[in-house]
């Protein structure tokens, strides 16, 4: 054996000092070294990249010692940081399962128990889907993957998929194609597939859209309530009108609930509860329980089939969908959001909510544009910082500003929330679906309070230090 071969490999950092608090502190440097550091340095300038330290599921801390409200995570923590339930279940499933860890190639009881659950579930809301199959991925944008993949097999000789303005469907390449948003798409033309964007909220154009199409219509991609792209709700009627007409041209209709599904909007299904009964649903979010990457998407029979038919049952597969723990832990988290009935908490909480923001954006008209809210996902649109084109800074950025300065003074103010990221002058709120009433009332106090110290976005620009500005200006004019 060569000398080099003998060498023992050294890892400059231990977990055990990352377990007992001992671990490298230059975090913002090593991340930026070997991360993506500037999105991170971004937050650092504004002053809220943490770290964090979590206080309970629902509260957390900066590196100040602020108490912040938990707001963030992108509507993927249905429970807050680790929601002691299921982490105790998390403890007992690794000291006694005894089932392989990535069963690909065998039976998983942890597999056929989640898959089951869900269709179970989506059943008893949409009768059509008794017998649907599940396949599992890791990430929304996986999920996302699938069901284009099992449109197309269905509809093989159909190449186009129609999709909506401000619409977020992932990163990945073929759901990027489905993002219309040019900083995502841009670098990366061509991308597949073929896409026709339509306006979100108009039956009228989707009929429009597949009379023309004909037989390149392969489905339709929708959120029931766009998430990143600021909380859209459509008008009531919409979704269930876009089914009837996907039926009469025979197109099938993919429902996009990674963000808005298994409770986040107040609905199991938001586009079931909406009148729309799709072909294909994509979940992922909620369903790691905030722990763990999850994702599903749910076919009807035929439409799973034409993926994976008989023995090209291989054609589509990823090595760790349906891993055991994954597996487990999407099951508990789906037992908590049953046993809980965290869909009707969330109803509630959510319309508790929105009439305050509601409150808020008539009380302070000069910052606020507009809010929405389903549930417990709730956006607040700011007025622009400034009206004007910024020399040599592009347009999406100086729109950003406005949200990233909202999500500073929010900070600021006690509450962690997060960016729309197809929504440039919005940020949002995505607490946990089983949040405390008592801190849903304080988080609202806080945001309140906010809003009075901050007239207008301008105002907001400006109390941000001389130093951190200057720091922001120069990453933006690159
Ligand atoms: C509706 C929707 N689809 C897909 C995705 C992509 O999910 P992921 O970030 O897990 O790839 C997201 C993420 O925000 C989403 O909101």
């Amino acid at each position: 054996m060569s000398q080099a071969a003998m060498t023992t490999a050294r890892l400059p950092i231990a977990t055990r000092d990352l377990l007992t608090g001992r671990g490298d502190h230059r975090v913002l440097d090593l991340e930026s070294r070997h991360g993506n550091g500037d999105l991170l340095k971004v937050l650092d300038i504004l002053g809220i990249a943490g770290p964090f330290k979590v206080v309970s599921p629902w509260e957390l801390e900066d590196e100040t010692g602020r108490h912040l409200v938990h707001a963030g995570g992108y509507a993927a923590m249905p429970f807050g940081e680790a929601y002691p339930p299921l982490i105790d279940f998390v403890r007992d499933y690794l000291a006694e399962n005894k089932q392989l860890g990535l069963p690909q190639q065998s039976l998983s009881e942890w597999r056929a128990a989640l898959a089951t659950n869900l269709v179970a579930l989506l059943a008893g809301v949409a009768p059509s889907h008794t017998d649907s199959h599940v396949y599992f991925g890791n990430s929304g944008a996986e999920a996302v993957e699938a069901a284009l993949k099992m449109a197309r097999a269905a509809r093989p000789k159909a190449t186009t998929f129609v999709n909506f303005a401000r619409a977020y469907h992932g990163k990945t390449h073929g759901a990027l194609a489905l993002t219309p948003n040019e900083e995502y798409q841009g670098p990366f033309r061509p991308l597949a597939p073929a896409v026709r964007t339509l306006p979100f909220g108009d039956a009228e154009a989707v009929a429009t859209a597949l009379r023309e199409l004909g037989d390149r219509a392969c489905a339709i991609i929708i959120e029931p309530i766009q998430g990143e792209g600021g909380v859209n709700v459509p008008p009531d009627g919409y979704l269930r009108e876009v089914g009837e007409i996907a039926r009469r041209h025979d197109v099938l209709v993919i429902a996009d609930e990674v963000q808005t599904g298994l409770g986040r909007t107040g609905h199991w299904f938001a586009s079931v509860a909406a009148g729309l009964e799709p072909d294909i649903i994509a979940l992922a979010k909620p369903l790691g329980g905030g722990i763990m990457p999850v994702s599903a998407t749910i076919a009807r029979k035929a439409v799973y089939k034409a993926l994976l038919p008989g023995l090209a049952s291989k054609r589509h597969s990823t090595t760790f969908g349906g891993g055991s723990l994954a597996m487990a832990v999407g099951l508990k988290s789906l037992e908590i959001l049953v046993t809980e009935d965290l869909p009707t908490r969330s109803a509630e909480h959510g319309r508790y909510g929105l009439a305050r923001l509601q409150g808020l954006a008539a009380q302070y008209p000069n910052l606020v544009e507009s809010v929405r809210g389903a549930g417990m996902l709730f956006a607040i649109s700011l007025k622009p910082v400034v009206g004007f084109k910024v020399p040599g800074v592009s347009e999406e950025d100086v729109q950003t500003l406005a949200a990233a300065l909202l999500l500073r003074e929010l900070h600021l103010g006690g509450v962690h929330g997060c960016y729309s990221t197809n929504a440039s002058r919005t940020a949002r709120l995505t607490p946990p679906l089983n949040q405390p009433e008592e801190l849903l009332v304080e988080m609202f106090d806080r945001v309140a309070a906010v809003m009075g110290k901050n007239p207008t976005p301008l105002s907001m620009l400006k109390k941000l230090p001389l130093p951190r500005m200057l720091k922001l200006a120069r990453m933006a004019l690159g």
